[in-house]
């Protein structure tokens, strides 16, 4: 069956106290609604229709870039979740399936989870996820009979028999898409909030003799995000999922609650990650290598049996290849390092290539831009560069060659070549003695005359 998803997104997050809009706020460095819109992705959704309001403009270009086939549709006015929903009508006009309702602040559903509540449509007109809360607060509460879901009541409009229940409602549903919009078209307004509740087509479904049910999920997955507070405790939630899963398929961590990961990390099993390890977007680490200690990691590839740190530094575009070495306080960006290439040291390698078997000495900057543009650095295959070597791009050094320590490099290097770029070295026999004594006495007389 065909699933379109509708991910509610338009409020304001008065409580983030941000200029941000909620749902872009980042956890594990992608935003909250990119969380929504993967798990939801799982049910293979021939269409995804986000609800924007607040921000529209910013959250529709965060849109574009998670999930390009994704709509937005706009919510001029916040007039109730039931209003919001409707606002998709349009969009899916035609479509013939199920909808549901993911919400953009709600990050944790999981995929398990969805595909539950799509199991239990076959049997039911109307699914409402909902969860057992430990302290079920201003929740929507469930009111069952028996397997079957009578209505939702929210927190405002019940008694206090209602809302000694504990079953919760987590705002999540699926429903077939014709009999949600006709559903949504009853939903009024009058209520304590004035708002058009969502949550009223339960008892107007029941009321037309609909089967309607509830699928429960821990409560963890409906962890919700309103203040700074909850981002925090929701990034701490994604950070131990993530650390967890890395464990799981086979990979080293020694100190798993210093290592920060992204929402998209890929790493193969394996691989040792020392403490204090930095996940950026976008890396991908193969099988076997090792990220030391204090390393910090961004939209980059290393390669099988690398070993990166401690305390190195890839930005987008490091590319290591094979049992590279990269070590401490050398930073790589957009450049790619070949098999068994070494950089061990206090280096920058920018806009570069460096061939296999290369050993890049101490010091060794790529003076790849000029103040106005980027240059690129060729290096080929095991050539050996001095320590402290300016490579002033753009420049080429051919394979095997050798630039002498402390060369400013600004002409190509042929292969196999020597190439010696500083000041010849001139040495003054006796005069290092003679100019200390003339120092000594110097300062010999300063201090006669201050006493
Ligand atoms: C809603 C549910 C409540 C449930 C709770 C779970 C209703 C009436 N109540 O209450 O039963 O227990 O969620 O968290 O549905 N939104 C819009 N446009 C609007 C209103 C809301 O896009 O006009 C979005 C919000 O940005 C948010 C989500 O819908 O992502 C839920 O809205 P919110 O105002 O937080 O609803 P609650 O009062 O928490
Ligand atoms: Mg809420």
């Amino acid at each position: 069956m065909s699933i379109a998803l509708v991910i509610l997104a338009a409020g304001k997050g008065t409580r983030m106290n941000s200029d941000l809009p909620k749902v872009l706020h980042p956890i594990g460095q992608a935003p909250m609604l990119a969380h929504a819109m993967q798990s939801g992705a799982a049910l293979e959704p021939a269409r995804t229709v986000i609800v924007a309001g607040h921000g529209a403009d910013a959250v529709a270009r965060a849109v574009a870039e998670i999930d390009e086939d994704a709509q937005v549709v706009i919510q001029e006015e916040q007039l109730g979740t039931a209003h919001a929903v409707d606002q998709a009508r349009a969009a899916l006009a035609g479509f013939e399936g199920d909808v549901v309702v993911l919400y953009g602040d709600t990050p944790f559903v999981s995929p398990e989870t969805l595909e539950r509540m799509i199991e239990a449509r076959k049997a039911n007109d109307l699914v409402i996820l909902g969860f057992h809360a430990a302290d079920p607060a201003r929740y929507g509460r469930l009111v069952m009979a028996g397997d079957r879901l009578e209505r939702i009541v929210e927190f405002k409009e019940a008694t206090d028999e209602e809302r000694a229940i504990s079953f919760c409602n987590s705002g999540l549903l699926a429903c077939d898409a014709a009999t949600l919009f006709d559903l949504i078209a009853a939903v009024g307004n009058d209520n304590a909030a004035g708002e058009y509740y969502l949550t009223d087509v339960v008892e107007l479904a029941a009321a037309r003799g609909l089967a309607v049910t509830a699928v429960a999920c821990d409560e963890s997955e409906t962890l919700g995000v309103n203040s700074r507070a909850d981002l925090a405790a929701a990034e701490a939630v994604f950070q131990a999922q993530a650390r967890g899963e890395l464990l799981e398929i086979g990979i080293t961590l020694t100190a798993p609650e210093t290592v920060f990961l992204a929402f998209d990390t890929v790493i193969g099993r394996d691989t040792v990650i020392e403490p204090n390890v930095v996940f950026g977007l976008g890396v991908t680490v193969e099988s076997g290598a090792t990220l030391r200690a204090f390393s910090h990691l961004e939209g980059c590839h290393v390669s099988r049996g690398a070993i990166v740190g401690p305390y190195a530094r890839l930005r987008p575009g490091a590319e290591l290849g094979e049992d590279s070495h990269v070590g401490n306080f050398v930073e790589i960006k957009n450049a790619y390092i070949g098999e068994g290439a070494k950089a061990n040291h206090l280096t920058y390698i920018g806009d570069a290539s460096v061939g296999a078997g290369t050993n890049i000495g101490a010091g060794t900057i790529t003076c790849n831009y000029d103040g106005v543009m980027k240059h690129h650095t060729e290096i080929g295959r095991n050539a050996f560069i001095g320590s402290n070597t300016m490579l002033v791009a753009p420049v080429t050094i051919g394979d095997g060659a050798l630039t002498a320590s402390g060369s400013v490099i600004t002409r190509d290097v042929e292969p196999g070549a020597l190439a010696l770029a500083r000041a010849e070295q001139v040495n003054k026999p006796g005069r290092a003695r003679k100019l200390f004594d003339m120092l000594k006495a110097r300062k010999a007389k300063r201090d006669q005359e201050t006493e």
